[in-house]
């Protein structure tokens, strides 16, 4: 397995670009089933949803919108609680079907904050898709609909998710060894 080193920290390859991108296939072949002839916006959290938005995005078939709001929580290897403020909302998503798209879904805070502004802005209905889901790590009760990868309570990077802003290039995605 692959091996790699970013600043001070060492990284084993743990989901191949082959594996992520099949995966990606199947949910966009499941959305393509169940969202079709609905009025969809895909609502991608940046910095880290990036790349998989992208990739979701380009095998979906149906007439859909996609759109991109920014907020941080996270400096260096752990959560730190602290969740910044919401910006780039510039889509009407009243009545809409949205499609919140995370990078990873960690304890939930930032999925918690995205949705309670769904609800403010009255979407018709809200579903979240995430390439990876750390159900150890998870405290909430949201409902995920559609999951890449479960993976254990462990700091990866890589496939658009970083450490210390680093490593959101690479193509695979990468677990932290020490
Ligand atoms: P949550 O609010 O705790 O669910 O964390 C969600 C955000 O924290 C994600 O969108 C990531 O930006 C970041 N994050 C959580 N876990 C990791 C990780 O293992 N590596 C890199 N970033 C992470």
């Amino acid at each position: 397995m692959k091996e790699i080193h970013i600043l001070d920290k060492k990284f084993r390859e743990y989901l191949t670009e082959k594996v992520i991108q099949q995966r990606i296939e199947e949910l966009a072949l499941q959305m393509n089933k169940e969202l079709a002839g609905k009025e969809v916006v895909f609502l991608g959290i940046l910095n880290g949803a990036f790349l998989f938005a992208a990739d979701l995005f380009r095998r979906i078939e149906f007439p859909a919108r996609i759109s991109f709001v920014k907020l941080a929580s996270y400096q260096g290897t752990s959560s730190s609680g602290s969740i910044k403020e919401l910006i780039g909302w510039n889509e009407d998503i009243k009545d809409k079907a949205i499609v919140v798209i995370e990078d990873i879904v960690d304890t939930g805070n930032t999925l918690e904050r995205i949705i309670g502004e769904l609800v403010i802005r009255k979407a018709a209905e809200v579903r979240i898709a995430s390439l990876l889901y750390k159900p150890l790590a998870y405290t909430k009760n949201i409902p995920l609909d559609y999951i890449g990868f479960e993976i254990p309570n462990d700091f990866v990077v890589g496939f658009g998710l970083d450490y210390d802003g680093f490593g959101r290039n690479l193509p695979s995605v990468y677990t932290l060894i020490n």
